[in-house]
């Protein structure tokens, strides 16, 4: 019995599947145990210690967890700062879950114009700790160099740590994580948002038109305390385009329109000083 279970496991491995997940995504901060919201605890091993036997389990606020969370990221100066405030960061259940290496921060120009927020790494970037080095990413600097504008990028995504098997983000998980999407917009104080794909463009946007509806029209982000509001561009995910190479043509529409919109915004800034 053993020997079969150990064929059949070895034949999904060796298929490339390398993870077991459920249908739906399981919203675990309204499960987990109650001392699970505390402050960062460096050194924390990346799987948790079995729960005590007995221990009550008492839902969790997602409210409490995101307080928790912009407490700690308004600690953060800059964007090293709270990479590592991030890396010590336990309210979000995907640290347990799916990462199986590290958390995932950002790459790129950290004083760049434009931030991309894609939708969660891959195992690709739990192995190397950078979001888009996949191949998705390589198609994404790809488009990015297209237009010129290589140095004027910071990647980032919505989630830190790779969702089990490579599922999309629940609401929740995103939640947990907003604030301190929030701070490295405060921190960099990009001037254009593009969302990469329809997970990100759901968290940011919060609209409830599909992806396609959305892509290559310009909305506006207000950030929680109002101070700041920016222009956002959603496109397709590049992940999707490896997929379905005909959408590439509506990509490259966007980036133009992205390119555009940054000559416009300078030309704009350099007519105020003059
Ligand atoms: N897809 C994403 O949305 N983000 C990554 O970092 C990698 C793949």
């Amino acid at each position: 019995m053993t020997r079969e279970a150990e064929a059949i496991l070895g034949f999904w491995r060796e298929a490339g599947v390398d993870a077991l997940y459920e249908d739906a995504p399981v919203d675990r901060t309204l499960t987990q145990p109650k001392q699970e919201v505390r402050p960062i605890r460096p050194a924390q091993p990346l799987r948790p210690a079995a729960p005590t036997p007995g221990l009550r389990k008492e839902s969790i606020d997602t409210v409490a967890l995101s307080a928790e969370a912009t407490a700690l990221a308004a600690e953060a100066g800059d964007l090293e700062a709270l990479k590592a405030i991030v890396a010590n960061y336990a309210g979000c259940p995907l640290r347990f879950e799916g990462a199986a290496r590290q958390s995932v921060f950002g790459r790129g120009n950290p004083k760049a114009e434009i931030l991309i927020i894609g939708e969660a790494p891959g195992a690709d970037e739990d192995a190397q700790g950078l979001p888009f080095v996949g191949r998705a990413g390589k198609l994404l600097d790809r488009m990015i160099a297209s237009v010129g504008l290589s140095e004027r990028v910071y990647i980032t995504n919505t989630v830190y740590w790779r969702p089990p098997g490579n599922r999309t983000p629940s609401p929740q998980e995103q939640a947990t994580c907003a604030p301190f999407l929030e701070r490295t917009i405060a921190i960099m104080r990009p001037q254009i948002l593009v969302c990469a794909g329809a997970a990100s463009a759901k968290a940011i946007l919060k609209r409830p038109e599909g992806i396609l509806s959305l892509r290559g029209n310009w909305f506006e982000w207000t950030s929680q305390d109002g101070s700041l509001t920016l222009p956002v561009l959603p496109t397709l995910h590049p992940a999707f385009l490896l997929r379905q190479p005909q959408a590439k043509k509506k990509a490259w529409f966007d980036l133009l329109s992205l390119a555009e919109r940054l000559d416009r915004t300078h030309h704009s800034a350099l007519q105020t000083e003059t």
